[in-house]
């Protein structure tokens, strides 16, 4: 099963199963890294990041000069990570007040800020305005009076795109699904919406509209819906210059890429991915006869997913004989909700056996309340034991983003490895964390 992991590219580049036995990322062997920091615990790969963020980054301006990568931050949003992005030299997508301030808090260039979402209340445009974020991605008539307005009263003019739903298929779980007509975000081509848009957008001085953005979803494989959506994206970027006059200066994809989850899962390379996507930039730019715009893409699980590994220890281990073995681990569904709400699968292996060969399958289940906590069913492992160390790899995004305090569950520790040399980035909240706002 490691080696599945390994080759496959479930685990972080830097992980192998050291001469003990152990699983072992960035040169830190888990087992300690669970011994001093406890569990659940949540372990990032810092050469993984890195790795997935040149990745993005050196092909896309090899094969496109005129382009930024935005890292999604949605996927997951810590002041160690905006900083190592920083460093990386990639831009940010925020959705929210309070991706924004994180932003603002670790000095994060404001010009290289995109603001997505769609429904921003007033207190965040304005923040959005006095901040001088690069760009504004406006996804409602509503928001577009709004910023219009507050960047007037501000004496500002802001760079917007408009968020477009294109009416397009992702092969994905219906809730990660955003480019469908029956959608909660973008302005509807079909329905004339979108053209509206424009036209308010070009009467407004205080806005400056610079192009389209369209992410149709996310953990996608295929290009297809990419091909599709920009195809569409373009024909209307045509007719809005034929009857409006603008210029389409810039585009955007979104992001939305998948990952090796399981063995089984078969991402395309990022390379190949940034590849693909420029090609069906450029030639939908020379069907319409418009000039290449600047591209923006926003990759977040592909940047931090693959870079992030759970830790759990195993405690209860419950037979139901001729059914099932549920093998209870210290987490679940307060760290990683995914399994519960887009059944999503996983792969797991036993970090500090990781050389043993699998016996029977096993039910990985989580301690909280709710019998739909299940992270992985059915899974082949080598019989666990009260006191096991559970690995389940491709954990870095969207599970500490989407984590809850459903029991009043104190949320994982997380340390990053680079090196050889763990380094605690967030301790386990405590009781005191959970009281910190009750009144
Ligand atoms: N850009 C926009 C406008 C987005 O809405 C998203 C994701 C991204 C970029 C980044 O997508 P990524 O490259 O990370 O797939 N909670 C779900 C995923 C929700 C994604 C929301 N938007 C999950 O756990 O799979």
């Amino acid at each position: 099963m490691a080696t599945e992991l390994l080759t496959r590219q479930v685990l972080p580049d830097t992980a192998r199963v050291n001469p003990a036995g152990h699983l072992e990322i960035g040169g830190c062997d888990t087992v300690d890294l669970a011994h001093t920091y406890g569990t659940p615990l949540y372990v990032y790969d810092e050469a993984t990041i890195r790795a997935r963020a040149a990745q993005h980054r050196d092909t896309l301006r090899a094969v496109y000069p005129s382009s930024e990568v935005l890292y999604a931050s949605k996927a997951y949003a810590a002041p160690w990570l905006l900083r190592l992005i920083r460093e990386l030299d990639l831009g940010l997508d925020v959705v929210s007040g309070g991706e924004l301030a994180l932003a603002e808090r670790v000095g994060f260039p404001m010009e290289r800020v995109y603001f997505h979402g769609n429904n921003k209340t007033p207190d965040e445009v304005r923040r959005a305005l006095e901040l001088r974020l690069g760009r504004v991605v406006v996804d409602s008539f509503h928001e577009l009076d709004l910023l219009a307005r507050l960047a007037a009263e501000l004496g500002r003019r802001q760079r917007i795109l408009i968020r477009l739903s294109p009416g397009v298929e992702a092969h994905t779980h219906d809730y990660r699904k955003t480019g469908i007509l029956d959608s909660k975000f973008g302005f509807p081509i079909s329905t004339g919406q979108a053209e509206e848009a424009v036209q308010r957008a070009l009467a407004a001085p205080s806005l400056e509209l610079l192009g389209f953005h369209a992410h149709i979803g996310s953990g996608i494989y295929e290009m297809d819906g990419y091909a599709e959506a920009t195809a569409i994206g373009f024909e209307f970027a045509r007719q809005m210059r034929e009857r409006h006059g603008l210029e389409l200066r810039e585009y955007s994809p979104g992001g939305g890429w998948g990952i090796a989850y399981t063995p089984a899962d078969r991402p395309m390379p990022i390379p190949e991915v940034m590849r693909q996507l420029t090609r069906i930039v450029r030639e939908a730019a020379q069907r319409t006869g418009l000039q290449p715009p600047r591209l923006v893409v926003e990759p977040g699980r592909s940047i931090v997913g693959t870079a992030g590994v759970a830790l759990y220890t195993v405690g209860a281990i419950k037979v139901v004989p001729g059914l099932r073995t549920f093998v209870s681990l210290d987490g679940g569904m307060a760290d990683n909700i995914r399994p519960a709400i887009y059944g999503a699968r996983y792969a797991a292996l036993l970090a500090n056996r990781a050389s043993e060969p699998p016996d029977g399958p096993v039910t990985l289940a989580g301690k909280y309340c709710e019998s739909g906590d299940v992270l992985i069913k059915d899974i082949p492992l080598p019989a666990p034991r009260s006191g096991d160390l559970v690995a389940i790899p491709a954990s870095g995004a969207y599970n500490l983003a989407m984590s809850s305090n459903y029991n009043l569950a104190y949320r994982p520790a997380v340390v990053v490895v680079a090196d050889g040399e763990p380094r605690l980035v967030r301790r386990r909240e405590t009781i005191e964390d959970l009281l910190a706002t009750e009144l």
